[in-house]
């Protein structure tokens, strides 16, 4: 979703904004903009498209002697992607600027009430009526301005000020829309993301709703949105480094976190298993093994990919801990009748820590009585602070849209707590625990070794499979959700249809699409259901499926069933879902990277979704 980045220091501006910009792509955006405080007034860009649009329009400002601005990438929700939609949005003045992610659903009444006030607007956007809001507001107070024009609003917001009366000088503020502010000893900025700040500074401050923020050159005060009273607040170190969030040398940011996938499972995996007890440590759960031991259930939610990963955390939740679990998408679970009480842990799992129904669902959860964990990767981020206890991910910063190494830590933490759970609940033998324990560590390192050889398998698979029109991904049991996976993969980057089914289900459906055009990639490891999963595959070569199996090496009968396998090692087989998730991520990326697309930005598509 929308990006906002701005800077007030000793830096020439017009880089900083776009390479914040470029950090921010990731996000997703049609249009992009940038303002910047130059001579007593306000120089704005703006362009429909991607960003070399907006460079290529501002190329003969790029060293102007500006050093405070803002920059904005747009990811449409009122008005078409345009030139006049994009930000930064002006009051009638010109001298005023607003940048702003978020909603603000009263902006037609608002647009009403001020256009009979005599304002001229020139956008289809919601946030245009903030800029007009605040010069209504404004005398020579902008903070004031802003916080009266902000009682006026109804939505979510993360929003950047700038205004010619006052240069040097934004203002940032935030309602139920991320926002992230960084300083150094001489300049200060702001932006919707970590990765753009990396290469400036660590040190971060992250604003909670209903909070605003006056940014002068090395130097944020902060004050309530409400009252104006004066707010103290944190510095967080980022762990993360600038190099992270780098390519370095891989064609996309997907393929490179794909790689990154075993390093990743490790990260999360380390200092979390008590060497000989194979006891679990998870020190920022926040949760007491007496309170974990009388949870009557458990309520997973989640959004897109982690909402798979909830969906294989049931499987071993309900096998290994005993306890009752429920997996809901977060935009549903939020507005249905939630039968949750004190006794029910709510897990939200979360890449970003910033899915605006997934952050809903946990305040709902929590005012209803629930204990509130999250499974997150961004330290800091509103998820963490709102959770009663945090699981991280050490993943490390996840640029592609489509998730991977994201999912995969996911898992592996999901996996901890499983067996930590288990041991509170004292559902399982210890030794077995501290197996299982041991497993997912080997699991990891079964990926690193294979991964250079599937790729190359597939690169040449995906000869005959990219110019599919259509594609199907089954499995049972605990692959069951891998399939779904795949199938968002592919069809989220490739923009080939893709469904996932559980293979048990295509005789209610599915099969009828079957013929010999219809590629299906069977996930088939010799697990506990392989034979069950072998008949369906069976059924669908009886009918002339183009059958793409991935399973257990040594299994000579998928070969005999298909040329085209894929094979694996065998690792226990509850951890199969980390090993088979990956050659379906490797699938999708070679199709998509074959048929041209743009993996790390498919069209349409956010990384961190912060509108509901
Ligand atoms: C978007 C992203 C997905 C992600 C989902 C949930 O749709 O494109 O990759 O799985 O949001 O995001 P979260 O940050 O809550 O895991």
């Amino acid at each position: 979703m929308c990006g906002i980045i701005g800077y007030t220091g000793p830096r020439r501006v017009v880089p900083v904004l776009l390479e914040g910009l470029r950090k921010l792509e990731y996000r997703g955006y049609d249009s992009a903009g940038l303002v910047y405080f130059l001579d007593g007034g306000l120089v704005k860009h703006r362009a429909p498209g991607k960003l070399e649009k907006l460079a290529a329009v501002v190329d003969e400002q790029i060293g102007v002697a500006s050093f405070c601005g803002l920059g904005h990438t747009r990811w449409a929700t009122h008005g078409i992607p345009s030139l006049d939609n994009a930000h930064p949005h002006s009051d009638c003045s010109g001298n005023l600027v607003v940048v702003h992610n978020g909603i603000i659903e009263n902006y037609s009444t608002l647009r009403q009430e001020l256009r009979a006030r005599g304002h001229r607007f020139t956008s289809e956007t919601d946030t245009e009526v903030l800029a007009h809001l605040i010069e209504e507001y404004l005398t020579d107070d902008l903070p004031a301005a802003v916080r009266a024009a902000l009682a006026r609003v109804d939505g979510s917001y993360a929003v950047g000020v700038l205004w010619a009366g006052a240069p040097k000088t934004l203002v940032a503020a935030r309602n139920h829309s991320p926002l992230v502010l960084g300083v150094d000893a001489e300049a200060s900025y702001m932006a919707s993301d970590i990765p753009a700040l990396l290469p400036y500074t660590n040190q971060v401050i992250f604003l909670d709703d209903r909070e605003m923020a006056v940014l002068t050159p090395g130097v944020i005060t902060y004050q309530s949105v409400d009252d104006g009273r004066s707010l103290r607040k944190q510095v967080t170190t980022i762990e993360w480094n600038a190099a992270m969030a780098e390519k370095s040398g891989f064609r996309h940011f997907m393929l490179k976190e794909i790689f990154e996938q075993p390093q990743a499972i490790i990260n999360t995996v380390s200092g979390r298993i008590v060497p000989d007890t194979g006891r679990i440590d998870l020190p920022e759960i926040g949760l007491a093994d007496e309170v974990l031991a009388g949870i009557e259930r458990i309520a997973l939610v989640a959004c897109g990919t982690s909402w798979h990963a909830a969906l294989v955390a049931k499987y071993w939740l309900e096998k290994w801990a005993a306890i009752p679990v429920d997996v809901d998408i977060a935009s549903e679970f939020r507005y249905r009748r939630l039968l949750i009480n004190e006794r029910v842990l709510v897990i939200a799992i979360s890449q970003s820590g910033e899915t605006a129904d997934t952050l809903a669902s946990i305040r709902l959860a929590s005012a209803l009585g629930a204990r509130v964990l999250t499974i997150c990767n961004v330290v800091g981020s509103t998820m963490t602070r709102e959770a009663d206890g945090v699981i991280y991910t050490h993943a490390g910063p996840e640029i592609g849209v489509a998730s991977t190494k994201a999912f995969t830590s996911q898992l592996a933490a999901l996996f901890l707590f499983t067996l930590h759970l288990a041991r509170v609940r004292d559902a399982a033998p210890a030794e077995q625990l501290a197996e299982l324990g041991q497993a997912l560590i080997d699991v990891a390192r079964v990926i690193e070794r294979e991964l250079p050889l599937l790729q190359t398998r597939i690169q040449v698979l995906v000869e005959r499979y990219y110019d599919s029109r259509d594609f199907l991904f089954v499995g049972r049991g605990l692959n069951f959700p891998i399939a779904l996976e795949g199938a968002l993969k592919l069809k989220e980057i490739s923009y080939i249809h893709a469904e996932g089914y559980a293979a048990g289900e295509l005789k209610h459906g599915p099969i009828a699409l079957i013929d010999k055009e219809m590629p299906v990639m069977a996930l088939v490891p010799r697990d506990s259901v392989y034979r069950k999963s072998i008949s369906n595959v069976e059924e669908i070569k009886a009918r002339q499926g183009r059958l793409l199996l991935v399973g257990t090496q040594g299994d000579g009968h998928l070969s005999s069933l298909t040329d085209d396998v894929l094979y694996l090692p065998e690792v226990h087989e509850e951890l199969n879902p980390l090993l088979y998730t990956i050659p379906a991520q490797l699938i999708a990326y070679e199709i998509a990277n074959r048929r041209g697309c743009d993996v790390d930005q498919p069209r349409n598509l956010a990384k961190s979704v912060t509108v509901e």
